[in-house]
């Protein structure tokens, strides 16, 4: 194996756009050089083994979170923690897990890290236990059986680590993947348009990463990225570093997930300048009544959007890129709530809140990066087109009454709380009845940034968004403010500083006793300290 050094691999990366050897940061001869030079790595896909290789859930039966050196950056093995399973003779990394409403899962997680883990199903409604959270976490060399029936919309599911404090190091490290629930309305849109896995209906897993100068992955975090969350100097997709995949002038599924652990994106695919308009079909919780047709859309950590591409509006051979446009990041944690103005002191020091954040290297959040080249080959002719109608979506419960408000602050000190409530595995401050209707308010300071919030146990529908900022009002149709995604059920919210975002759940399950579960941001980093609340599900 060629062994590159860091900068070695750095400097050649830019050499093949062009530059002459490598001044600074990648990031700097990155956004200088002819982007379409640099996409050199093809793009990592589901195979027939290794890593996010495709198998039925029920056919798993031993999870093992493990140690491995895996290549990241090409030509350099790097330390990195995968969930591998061995299903008929196939070794699997980080496995896309398949399955049908009904299935029964039955696996056991065999911890071989040096840490406590346990693996959530992000989306999934299960009860506490299978629920995987860090009130169930074992330690090292410890084991935990999962048996679960899916009961759930067909969606693009994923899971990951749940330990207490470190779940956004887990993660980080490797521990991630998709879990696909399909059922009779994916099959007719697949047919439809003639989709087959991983190579016209592909995954991709959008993650940011930061290396050492061996090339090898790696998480530090500053004092300010554990207040604010991590930013990485790369942004991978499927775990390769400035991928191109050759396509063919027809139409495209992306399942899209934001792995990262704090970064939002506004995606869109452009060629040159011009953006082409691309098709939502799909939530977090599973396909929308109807394509909705865009040109750009945010998503944040955890969420998943699922998406059409039809090629064929592309023009010439010009490459496409899946990229992040340019935002305000709206890192407003300065202002005052008040005035809604920087206070004097950081005004004073000239300091650019939105800058604040980025570590040395780190793309700084909402700068405007491509993730994904696409290049369009010659190919046979392709006559399909989109169908009207895809699925339907649940309506979101009709409840009266006051909403629950639901605070994402601050305390000031560095510390992210909900209603001024910290993480406490013992505590739960909410309590709610099984099978009532509520709503939430998540109402976001403005002395604040956005915060990804995700809740256990329920998928919920959004009803309405109050006081949105400019670039998400923008985004919005009339009705309560809403965006596009918001006709989809959802697991996880982003919630702008200042919005306010009305939610409807519907608190019924089958299992039997109380249940608890938690909500928290999906911020890794806030996350892990302590921006998380624990909730009870009375029976
Ligand atoms: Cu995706 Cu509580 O996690
Ligand atoms: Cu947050």
């Amino acid at each position: 194996m060629k062994h590159w050094s860091r900068r070695k691999f750095l400097a050649a990366l830019a050499g093949a756009a062009g530059l002459g050897g490598l001044s600074g940061r990648p990031n700097a001869a990155f956004a200088a050089a002819n982007a379409a030079g640099q996409f050199t790595h093809r793009l990592r896909l589901p195979g027939a083994s290794g890593l996010y290789a495709a198998v039925m859930a029920k056919d798993v039966r031993q999870l093992t979170v493990s140690e491995l050196d895996f290549e990241v950056l090409p030509g350099i093995l790097s330390p990195f923690r995968a969930y591998v399973a061995d299903v008929g003779g196939r070794r699997l990394l980080n496995p896309t897990l398949l399955a049908r409403p009904g299935d029964q899962i039955r696996l056991r997680m065999v911890n071989r890290l040096k840490q406590p883990t346990i693996i959530h199903w992000h989306g999934l409604t299960n009860d506490e236990r299978n629920d995987g959270v860090g009130n169930y976490q074992v330690g090292p060399d410890g084991n935990f059986d999962y048996a679960f029936t899916v009961r759930d919309r067909a969606a693009n599911y994923w899971y990951h680590p749940h330990p207490h404090d470190i779940a956004g190091e887990q993660a980080y490290k490797g521990l991630a993947g998709l879990l696909i629930v399909k059922d009779e309305d994916e099959e007719r849109l697949s047919r439809a348009l003639d989709l087959v896995p991983g190579v016209t209906d592909i995954p991709l897993v959008i993650q940011d990463r930061s290396f050492n100068f061996e090339g090898k992955l790696e998480y530090k975090l500053s004092r300010e990225q554990m207040f604010m969350g991590f930013l990485g100097e790369e942004i991978l997709v499927n775990l390769t570093v400035r991928p191109y995949f050759d396509a063919a002038r027809r139409i495209y599924r992306f399942r899209i997930l934001n792995g990262s652990n704090a970064r939002s994106y506004r995606l869109a695919f452009a060629q040159g300048n011009r953006l082409l308009d691309y098709y939502l079909i799909g939530t977090d919780g599973g396909l929308l009544e109807q394509p909705h047709k865009l040109r750009e859309t945010f998503i944040g950590a955890a969420q998943r959007l699922d998406v059409l591409l039809d090629l064929r509006a592309a023009s010439g051979n010009e490459p496409v890129f899946l990229k992040s446009l340019a935002f305000d990041p709206m890192h407003n944690e300065s202002v005052d709530e008040k005035t809604g103005k920087p206070p004097a002191a950081a005004a004073q020091g000239g300091a650019d809140p939105h800058a604040a954040h980025a570590a040395p290297g780190a793309i700084a959040d909402g700068t405007e990066t491509p993730l994904l080249r696409i290049n369009i080959k010659s190919s046979p002719e392709y006559k399909r087109e989109i169908p009207p109608q895809l699925s339907r979506v649940p309506r979101p419960a009709a409840v009266a009454g006051e909403p629950r408000r639901l605070r994402l602050g601050h305390d000031g000190k560095g510390n992210w709380n909900i209603n001024g409530w910290r993480f406490n595995m013992h505590e739960t401050p909410v309590v709610v009845r099984r099978g009532a209707r509520e709503t939430w308010l998540l109402q976001n300071n403005r002395a604040s940034m956005p915060h990804p919030i995700h809740i256990h146990g329920f998928q919920f529908r959004v009803i309405e968004r109050q006081n949105s900022p400019a670039q998400i009002k923008a985004l919005a149709g009339r009705q309560n403010g809403l965006l596009p995604q918001d006709l989809g059920l959802l697991d996880t919210v982003l919630v702008w500083p200042g919005e306010s975002v009305r939610i409807a759940l519907d608190f019924s399950h089958p299992f039997s006793g109380d249940q608890t579960y938690m909500f928290h941001c999906h911020n890794l980093e806030h996350e892990d300290t302590g921006m998380m609340v624990g909730y009870k599900v009375k029976a």
